[in-house]
């Protein structure tokens, strides 16, 4: 019951993490702040390679969580990296990794972005609609290099996931459905800055239904099939990521050796081993490498008593640091990391301190009925679509990240500082 738990969590002698006890962290680095055991990290990176085989291209998806030291690790795991501004481009730039290695997506890129990823040679531009592909043409020929693309389709598929989460079928407006896509094929600009590298299929987020990366693959083969004679070197296939993890105890999550094996029985059922030719799967998640290996750390700020909500704890962040309560009904637990032996014997609804009634980080959690302000709370399974989707909202200032391993803690990403936040105001005054 233990699985949406970073790997290294302990409750021996107090709760800890990679071998540091969540008291000292939040002494030393202050709350709100995010902790993700490396350890965990490592193990998901290996666990993906272990289940695709060398074979496969592992793109980490970097919406989900980015900072220099998590490129690092990707680095040296021989991972991608999926990219999608120039702003997540320039990060990976400089921490050094190799761009030939990094994904460009985005259906609304910018003429500067598609410029600067020609011209840094990034491995892959995900091409979303015509206009696009024309656009990458011209810019390639201008600087004279040829960009590698791969062609976004919307497939036709509902997921079972979160509306707001789901990128194909009719409400998506992310590709090109599969009749655009073959016209665009069939009018291809004949430039000699265009390579057609293969196609790409992002069905959503948080997907449980393995069935979905089936028809996927199946797609992505179909789709592939009759344009193989005039694009012979079409190879790549990338299926995208979407893998789902488990949010709370009781829930169970497919693994990444279940997500290998439904996929390649989607091109086994497309005939793709069985005369389709060669072709190079690529995979991007995101969430499933990094969600269970973060945590958040808050201080209670204060307990009320509220004749229609009981009893109410408010901490010191929330919306800011965690948007997915209040813009997915995301659900998460609450652990009292202040007193982890006492009994979780009352309800509490957990809220946040940003200014609004939708700053609910719990709803309705357990904890232990003395709860109160000072205690540290610990927030599990928010590696992913945390930082990454943190806010400047109130002024509060975003949370530092923070390594854990061995015992070590090491701060990847420092406190935003009010000279950070007012670094961009430059206090004019209305003439
Ligand atoms: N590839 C593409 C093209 C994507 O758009 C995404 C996520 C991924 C890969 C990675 O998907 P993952 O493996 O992380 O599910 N903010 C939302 C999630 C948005 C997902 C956007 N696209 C949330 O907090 O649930």
């Amino acid at each position: 019951m233990t699985a949406h738990l970073p790997r290294t969590w302990s409750v021996d002698g107090g709760l800890s993490i990679g071998g540091v006890p969540l008291a000292r962290l939040a002494e030393r680095h202050g709350t709100p702040t995010y902790v993700v055991d490396e350890t965990h990290v490592r193990a998901r990176l290996a666990g993906f390679r272990a289940a695709f085989g060398r074979d496969t291209g592992l793109i980490y998806a970097g919406k989900a969580f980015l900072c220099g030291g998590l490129v690092h690790l990707l680095e040296r795991e021989g991972w991608w990296i999926d990219v999608v501004s120039g702003g997540e481009l320039e990060l990976v730039r400089r921490a050094g990794f190799p761009l030939e290695r990094t994904v460009l997506h985005g259906n609304a890129k910018t003429p500067e972005e598609l410029r600067r990823a020609v011209s840094l040679g990034v491995g892959r531009i995900v091409v979303d609609h015509a206009d696009e592909l024309r656009a990458i043409a011209a810019i390639g020929e201008e600087a004279g290099r040829r960009a590698e693309v791969l062609l976004r389709l919307n497939i036709d598929v509902e997921p079972e996931t979160h509306a707001k989460i789901r990128t194909v079928g009719r409400t998506a407006h992310f590709g090109l459905d599969l009749e655009a896509a073959s016209a665009l094929v069939r009018a291809w600009p004949g430039s000699p800055a265009l390579a057609l590298a293969g196609i790409h299929i992002h069905a959503g987020s948080q997907i449980r239904d393995l069935d979905v990366f089936r028809q996927a693959a199946r797609a992505a083969v179909a789709f592939l099939a009759p344009i193989r004679e005039r694009f012979a070197d079409v190879v790549d296939l990338d299926l995208g990521g979407g893998l789902a993890v488990p949010y709370l105890a009781a829930e169970e999550a497919p693994t990444p050796d279940d997500y290998a094996a439904a996929l390649a029985s989607g091109l086994h059922e497309a005939g793709v081993d069985r005369g389709l030719g060669a072709h190079r799967l690529f995979v991007e998640p995101g969430r499933s490498v990094i969600a269970n290996a973060g945590v958040t750390l808050y201080r209670v700020q204060a307990r009320k008593r509220l004749p229609g909500l009981g009893d109410v704890v408010a901490v010191d962040g929330g919306f800011s640091d965690n948007p997915r309560p209040s813009l997915y009904g995301a659900r998460y637990d609450v652990v009292n990391a202040s007193r982890p032996d006492a009994a979780r014997d009352r309800a509490f609804r957990v809220v946040g301190r940003n200014c609004e009634t939708g700053d609910v980080i719990a709803p309705e959690v357990r904890l232990p009925a003395d709860t109160a302000p000072g205690d540290l709370l610990v927030v599990p399974v928010t590696g992913a679509y945390g930082f990454s989707m943190s806010s400047r909202y109130n002024g509060v200032g975003r949370p530092p990240v923070v390594f854990v391993a061995g015992g070590v803690d090491r701060v990847v990403v420092r406190r935003e500082t009010h000279d950070d936040l007012l670094a961009c105001d430059l206090g004019v005054a209305p003439a």
